[in-house]
């Protein structure tokens, strides 16, 4: 693995990231018992789901939803051998202490619920584990930058669609068989803290050192799900279902640029985060690329970030600590508006 100099950080960081996951190891929370389920596995039955889906959804596309669930959880170990190189390589013992006493046995616990759904469809616990197992033998290509800050910065962006993606099962079951809705709220209660704990990592790292802004959007861009990767057959039927399940895609954005906001923990650096992946997707205003407004915003500093950070945060309805859009003059908000139309969507989160 090549090593990437734009990583480092000042000596007061190792204190701060130790003292997180202090934190987070005397309050793990309520993590998902496969005993449990393997008890009140004749209540996982999701076979009324089948008879009740939402108009244009058949059963193969349920089966596939909880099949890319099932198989891409059971991948822990794959993602990770990612997280312990990356922590080993750029000598981060708090992350290595995270993936290992927290991250990797809770997710081990992940797929459970989803392998007895899919034995009340009638596939057997033999063929199931049989998938499973060639998944996990399967070679897991890491999309993204190995750095610490790039690793929790990958683990915001998967963990919250994950945690999307469980919030979309349980909300199609939650009538037809409640119990199982349950049990999928349960995993995704479990990413959404998986979320913020990766987010309060990455802030961390960023406000000891802000110049690893770059890195996060380098992420951020070539960003892929596990999913796409391993198991190609469902993973890249994802958006597809989220459509056919009414997903709502602009709140998943807000969220999104929510999260980010609070990872570099201003309105002028999330402008300078905006505006870096923005650059890096290649895109414009007006004709000229976004790439060089950014060159000339990064010599001159604060100000200019702070208009592309309230112009995105206002455009995808993110509230901002302070609002002092009142004092803008007549340029400033021109360039705003300017901004505010030429960002879209799959700037910030790529296509979807
Ligand atoms: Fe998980
Ligand atoms: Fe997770």
């Amino acid at each position: 693995m090549s090593f990437n100099r734009a990583y480092s950080l000042p000596e007061t960081a190792a204190a701060k990231l130790d003292k997180l996951v202090d934190e987070i190891e005397a309050r793990p929370g309520r993590l998902v018992n496969p005993d449990e389920l393997r008890a009140a596995s004749d209540s996982l039955s999701v076979k009324e789901v089948v008879n009740r889906l939402p108009e244009g959804f058949s059963e193969e596309d349920f089966v596939g939803i909880l099949k890319l669930a099932m198989l891409t959880e059971c991948a822990t170990d794959s993602y990770s051998a990612v997280f312990r190189e990356g922590a080993t390589t750029y000598n981060a013992p708090w992350l290595a202490r995270f993936n290992d006493t927290i991250w990797t046995p809770d997710e081990y616990t992940h797929y459970t619920p989803y392998q007895y759904m899919l034995q009340s469809l009638g596939y057997s616990e033999e063929q199931l584990k049989n998938e499973m197992s060639e998944v996990q033998g399967r070679h897991y290509e890491h999309c993204c930058g190995k750095t610490p800050v790039e690793l929790t910065t990958y683990g915001i962006a998967q963990e919250y669609l994950t945690d999307n993606w469980h919030g979309m099962i349980s909300q199609l079951m939650r009538e037809s068989a409640p119990y199982a809705a349950q049990c999928a709220t349960a995993v995704k209660r479990r990413e959404t803290l998986h979320t913020i704990w990766y987010r309060e990592m990455t802030a961390v790292q960023i406000e000891e050192n802000p110049n690893l802004i770059p890195l996060v959007a380098a992420t951020l861009q070539s960003f892929q799900m596990p999913g796409t990767r391993l198991v190609p057959q469902f993973g890249t039927r994802a958006l597809e279902w989220m459509d056919k399940a009414s997903v709502d895609f602009s709140r998943v954005t807000s969220d999104f640029v929510r999260n980010f906001y609070e990872v570099t923990g201003s309105v002028k650096r999330a402008g300078n985060l905006f505006l870096t992946l923005a650059a890096r997707r290649g895109m414009k205003i007006g004709p000229v690329p976004l790439s060089s407004i950014n060159t000339v915003l990064s010599k001159i500093g604060g100000p200019g970030y702070g208009i592309i950070g309230e112009a995105v945060l206002d455009k995808f309805g993110v509230p901002r600590a302070t609002n002092d859009s009142r004092f803008l003059n007549g340029l400033k908000s021109n360039l705003k508006n300017m901004v505010a139309r030429q960002i879209d969507t799959s700037s910030i989160i790529g296509k979807v």
